[in-house]
């Protein structure tokens, strides 16, 4: 059986958090692990310029996103790991869409919504953000595109967009789905992680400070942990603490938390002590990976480069076709 194609990037804005990575790049190593899929795990540090405006941290963020994929276990022997401006097609491919893509289309989009109730004086890069993803996943004829809840609306633009392309400068008159210039891609979203919970109880969200980061220290685990706002336990959750409990269960199966949370009804403090061991155990590995990469730039930068000339070589032919499909070429 033929792979499979996965494509998925976060940007480089901050600290990856545990959300980040049980939302998103957990499918990511997991899938890589199957030998299913031929992937393609990306650093969109296009779309993060929009948030990062200077050039060291943007050198730095991009550096530390690098560092936490390996971390995590994604493998460079296996995959293919790219910085998204490293491929110009990215961009170029994004521009040809923005042709066919209607400004009352971009308007609806939940991302722009909420960014434009902050602050009217918003940027064309934030209002343009779905196109730029569309291009960066069809131009890989991407099948599948593991990331979190928040992104299945970007995953619908990158289908509707494709069908547009397809429809206006496809061949006609095709009956094989292969003959089409580009494929339509599917989001891969696990329901029980598709919103991981900050410790506010919120979505965790770099946004909102309520995260526990993904290479915490033992310190850090403990600081976040604490702060979890503890609810009394309501009767129909069985008087647990949920907050801290939607957490814990993504680090101990519910069989396992059902004896401890039976146990320690009421006493909120030894929950959060059992969570803190939890996490640190769950990070520890990770978090030493990381230490030792950390020490190797060269070789990290390496490993982007030759990422660089692998996805290049793929994003440059499907732009020849596009060109071709537009008659510019
Ligand atoms: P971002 O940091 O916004 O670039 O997000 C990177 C990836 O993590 C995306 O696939 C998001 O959907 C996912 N993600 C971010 N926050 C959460 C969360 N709280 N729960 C689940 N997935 C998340
Ligand atoms: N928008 C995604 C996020 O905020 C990051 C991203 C950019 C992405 N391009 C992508 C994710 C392509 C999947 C596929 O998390």
């Amino acid at each position: 059986m033929s792979q499979k194609i996965l494509l998925s990037g976060v940007k480089p804005t901050g600290s990856a958090h545990i959300g980040n990575y049980f939302g998103a790049m957990k499918q990511m190593v997991d899938l890589q692990n199957t030998g299913n899929y031929s992937c393609l795990i990306m650093i969109a540090d296009y779309h993060a310029l929009n948030f990062i405006q200077n050039k060291d941290e943007m050198k730095k963020l991009t550096f530390e996103l690098a560092l936490d994929y390996l971390a995590v276990g994604l493998d460079p022997k296996k995959i293919v790991i790219f910085k998204q401006s490293d491929i110009s097609a990215h961009t170029e491919l994004a521009w040809i869409f923005d042709t066919i893509v209607t400004v009352p289309y971009l308007e609806r989009a939940h991302a722009f919504k909420d960014a434009e109730v902050k602050d009217k004086e918003i940027n064309v890069g934030t209002f343009n953000y779905p196109v730029l993803m569309a291009a960066d996943i069809l131009l890989y004829n991407t099948d599948v595109v593991p990331v979190g809840q928040d992104q299945k609306q970007h995953i619908e633009y990158a289908r509707d967009i494709a069908l547009k392309f397809n429809h206006i400068f496809g061949p006609k008159n095709v009956a094989e789905y292969e003959d089409l210039i580009f494929k339509l891609p599917e989001p891969l979203i696990l329901e029980n992680v598709a919103v991981v919970p900050g410790v506010d109880g919120r979505k965790m969200s770099k946004s909102y400070g309520n995260t526990i980061p993904l290479f915490a220290t033992r310190e850090e685990i403990t600081k976040a942990v604490m702060s979890i706002v503890t609810d009394s336990g309501k009767p129909e959750d069985g008087g647990k603490p949920m907050n801290v409990y939607n957490i814990h269960k993504l680090f101990k199966s519910e069989e396992k938390l059902r004896e401890l949370y039976d146990m320690n009804k009421g006493k909120y403090k030894a929950l959060k002590d059992a969570l803190v061991e939890d996490i640190d155990a769950f990070i520890k590995p990770m978090r030493e990976r990381r230490a030792e990469l950390v020490k190797k730039p060269k070789k990290v930068m390496k490993i982007l480069e030759k990422g660089a000339k692998q996805a290049g070589k793929i994003a440059d032919k499907k732009l020849v076709e596009v060109k071709q499909a537009i008659g510019v070429l």
